[in-house]
Order: structure tokens, then C-alpha cells, then sequence
């Protein structure tokens, strides 16, 4: 596999988006076709200086001292996320479980591994026997939506200073994306702030949740309502830890890589189409690849646009119908992922009939998210009910609902100011 570094030059988020690759022998994606997604951009999008895709620099000189260490490996690649403070890591190798040492911060105090009991049961022992006894605390979260709320992080910050922990202590979290959301924000506020070491274990935190420093927690009005950004010290991703995951949790982080494909990768698209047996079967170096593009993706996007602007929102396809599809179920027929599929089924034939995208394009989008399905009924939706919800969304700015609609399989736009009408027309047509 090849070795991507995302880096953004010096300027932080306005400078050029530079990809560094070093030679390695197996392909995975070329960068090439990746570019449209930051020049499709409606209006003043933050932009990616397409030329420098073509930047290649040997790959030895990819090393970083300091408080992260960085190894470089040969057979997987490695992306940097910098922001305009920080830069770290995001590994994708099978078998990293077993270096997450190498990753600690070299001043780091006492860690405090933030997990759940089956994550902790299935893979902990991996880990544990690296780390010094006398220096780790497991800080055991109980898991799901309804926990991932503020009161359990004052229960966990009051564990890890019973615990002796300090402005030295490192945070680590391990598990799916609630565990990296409350663990990452954990760190984010314990004594003002200390590092976090991300290890996600769903497939859905590993090409999502743990990339791009979002954390958080919900409040009764709805999710993520509370939080801050917190980039992670280092991101580790091991591909293994997927086999033991169930497989709708599986296929609800894939909707989360087509995503990536729909918004800005053709290769990883046609992929994903031709391959879709082995991919559903854990074939290893289809799941290594695609976590890979994915990863990659999250990275630039994150480099170039930290906080949400125009182009950290293409990361949205599919997330303004499904969060309300979520919503409207309150959180329990769907699974993230699986709203995201139906969002993105919805965005689609909203982008056909907006005449954004050709009903050929369309089609081949839409046969893709169904491949990877069935997605849990929508049938009994008002799609009235979705429309009024739309407006209420926490993305929603000044009234207005970002649409971001797809204008070839690769490349999107951010539109907003859609007739109500037609994105009912969309959702009904869809649901029904
Ligand atoms: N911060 C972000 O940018 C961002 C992005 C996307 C999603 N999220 C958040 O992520 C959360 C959803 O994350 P999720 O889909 O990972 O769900 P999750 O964290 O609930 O994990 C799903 C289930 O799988 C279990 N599990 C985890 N790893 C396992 C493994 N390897 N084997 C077996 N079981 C395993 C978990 O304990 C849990 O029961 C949501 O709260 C969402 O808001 C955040
Ligand atoms: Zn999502």
C-alpha cells in the first residue's frame, strides 16, 4: 500500500492542501481524482490548491520527534491531519493493538483507557499488557446514546482524579464512536485540557467519529449539543478489531465510506460496486483499502477545514434527512449509518430531480447504497413531519438548510435555499 500524508502548508486553513506520497509498491488509490470534491464547491468554498496533489516526497523523511512519536511502516499508510495547532497521525495497520505504547505521549503522566466492558472483553488484552500497571486506570463507560451525556463525563473526570490524574494524564479511548465523542471530550475539559489517544473499534468511529477532533455529548433537546473540538494526539486504527463486530454495526459504517466514495472518490465508488461480496465479507485488503481512502479523505477535509466551513460540510451527504430521519425515531429504529444510507438515497433523487446530477449517475448511486443494505424500514415517515424537522437541525444557519447534492459519482455541491417542495417530492418518492 502506498503512504498518504495530508499536510497543509504553512497558513493553516486557508494554505494549500498538499498530499505527500511515498512509493510504495501496492495501490491503493491514486490521489488524482480526489480533487474535484474541494473545487465543485459552491461559493467561496476554503480552497484546495489542486496542483499540489502532485507533491511526492520520499517517505523517509516522514518521521516527527516530539511528544508524538510517529513509525513508519511499509505495508500501511499513515495520514496527518494538521490544523492550524496541531498535527497528528492516523494509522491504519493491522495488528497497531499491540504498539499503542509507542504512540503515548513521551511526558504523558497517568493514562486513563476510557472503554466499554465488551470492547474491554473482546480486545483489552491486546493492549494491557504494554502498558505499566501502575500507571493505567480503566475507566469503564456503560455505553449507548442515553449515557453519552454530560453527567457520566463528571462521573469519569471525578474517576480519573480519585485515580491521581493530572495535567500530565492522557486520556485514551477505546471503543465506537461514543466511547472517542465522550472520551475525547473528557479530555478536552479535564484540568482545561489533556491529550486523547483515539483507538476506535466500530468501523463507523474508525473512518468517522475518531477522525477530526469533533467531541461531545447529547443534551435531552438532541444529539451533540454539547462539546468542543479536540484534536487526538494520535488516531490508531486496527482493522482487526472489526471481526468481531456485529454485522449491522458493520454495514451501518460502510454507508459512512460510500459516503466518501459519493462525495470524492470515483475509484473507491466503482470499488465498492465491483467488489461489494468481498467487502460484506471482510475480505482483509478490501477493508484495509477502503478504510485507508476513507481515512484519507477525513484527513483532508479536516487539514483544509477544520471547523465546518464549506468544505468540511460535503462530510454532511446525507446527514440533513438522516439526522431528522434519526430524530423522528428517536434514536432507536436506525442505527447512524443506516439514516445516513437513507439520507443519502434521499439527497440523490434530490440532486436528480435539481437537476444537479444525471438520472444515470443517480441510478448507479442509489443501486450502491441499496447494495450494501436492507436498511430498516422508512415506510411509515411523514415525510411533512421530516421537511419541518430539516429546519430545526443544529446545522441549520439563519433558516437556511445546506443541501449537499451530488454532481457526478466524486464531486458534490453545498446548495442551500432548495424549494421545501421538491426535497418533499425527494423523501416521499424515496420512503415510500
Ligand atoms: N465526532 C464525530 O465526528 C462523529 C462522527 C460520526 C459519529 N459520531 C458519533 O458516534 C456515535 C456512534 O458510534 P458507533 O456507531 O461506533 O456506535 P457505538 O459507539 O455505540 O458502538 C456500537 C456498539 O458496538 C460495540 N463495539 C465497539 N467495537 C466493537 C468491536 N470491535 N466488536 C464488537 N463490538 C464492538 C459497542 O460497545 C457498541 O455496543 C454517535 O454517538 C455519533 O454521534 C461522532
Ligand atoms: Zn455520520
Amino acid at each position: 500500500m502506498q503512504l498518504h500524508f495530508v499536510v497543509i502548508a504553512e497558513g493553516g486553513r486557508n494554505s494549500a492542501l498538499r498530499i505527500f506520497r511515498g512509493g510504495f509498491a501496492k495501490t491503493v488509490f491514486s490521489n488524482d481524482q480526489n480533487a474535484a470534491g474541494g473545487s465543485e464547491l459552491d461559493g467561496g468554498a476554503k480552497t484546495c490548491n489542486t496542483s499540489a496533489y502532485d507533491d511526492v516526497i520520499s517517505a523517509n523523511t516522514l518521521e516527527r520527534d516530539g511528544d508524538t512519536h510517529m513509525v513508519q511502516r511499509d505495508h500501511m499508510p499513515t495520514f496527518e491531519v494538521q490544523t492550524a495547532q496541531t498535527a497528528y497521525p492516523t494509522a491504519v495497520e493491522r495488528g497497531i493493538l499491540q504498539r499503542v505504547s509507542e504512540f503515548v505521549p513521551l511526558k504523558a503522566g497517568k493514562l486513563f483507557i476510557v472503554t466499554t466492558e465488551d470492547v474491554w472483553a473482546l480486545h483489552g488484552s491486546a493492549i494491557r499488557p504494554q502498558l505499566d500497571a501502575n500507571r493505567v486506570t480503566t475507566l469503564f463507560f456503560p455505553g449507548g446514546e442515553v449515557n453519552k451525556r454530560l453527567a457520566r463525563v463528571e462521573e469519569l473526570a471525578d474517576q480519573m482524579l480519585a485515580g491521581g490524574g493530572d495535567r500530565t494524564s492522557v486520556v485514551i479511548g477505546f471503543g465506537g464512536g461514543i466511547v472517542t465523542d465522550v472520551a475525547g471530550f473528557l479530555a478536552a475539559v479535564f484540568m482545561r485540557g489533556v491529550p486523547v489517544l483515539q483507538i476506535p473499534t466500530t468501523l463507523l468511529a474508525q473512518v468517522d467519529a475518531a477522525v477530526g477532533g469533533k467531541t461531545g455529548v447529547n443534551l435531552a433537546g438532541g444529539k451533540n449539543l454539547v462539546g468542543s473540538f479536540h484534536q487526538p494526539a494520535a488516531v490508531l486504527i486496527d482493522p482487526e478489531v472489526l471481526a468481531t463486530l456485529p454485522e449491522r454495526e458493520y454495514r451501518a459504517g460502510l454507508y459512512e465510506v460510500i459516503k466518501c466514495a459519493i462525495i470524492r472518490d470515483r475509484a473507491l465508488f466503482e470499488m465498492l460496486e465491483t467488489q461489494a461480496d468481498g467487502v460484506l465479507a471482510l475480505d482483509a485488503d478490501l477493508v484495509d483499502r477502503f478504510i485507508s481512502a476513507a481515512v484519507r479523505i477525513k484527513s483532508e477535509v479536516v487539514s483544509a477545514d477544520e471547523r465546518e466551513g464549506d468544505l468540511r460540510r460535503i462530510l454532511n451527504f446525507g446527514h440533513t434527512v438522516g439526522h431528522a430521519m434519526e430524530a423522528e425515531t428517536e434514536y432507536v429504529r436506525f442505527l447512524h449509518g443506516e439514516a445516513v444510507g437513507w439520507g443519502m438515497l434521499i439527497a440523490t433523487r434530490l440532486a436528480e430531480l435539481a437537476a444537479t446530477l444525471t438520472s444515470a449517475e443517480a441510478a448507479r448511486i442509489q443501486r450502491l447504497i441499496r447494495r450494501y443494505g436492507p436498511l430498516p424500514s422508512a415506510a411509515n415517515l411523514d415525510p411533512d413531519h421530516l421537511v419541518a424537522r430539516l429546519a430545526s437541525d443544529k446545522k441549520t444557519l439563519q433558516g437556511k438548510v445546506h443541501f449537499v447534492l451530488p454532481t457526478a459519482i466524486g464531486a458534490v455541491r453545498v446548495l442551500s435555499g432548495i424549494d421545501p417542495a421538491l426535497v418533499r417530492r425527494a423523501i416521499a418518492e424515496t420512503l415510500r
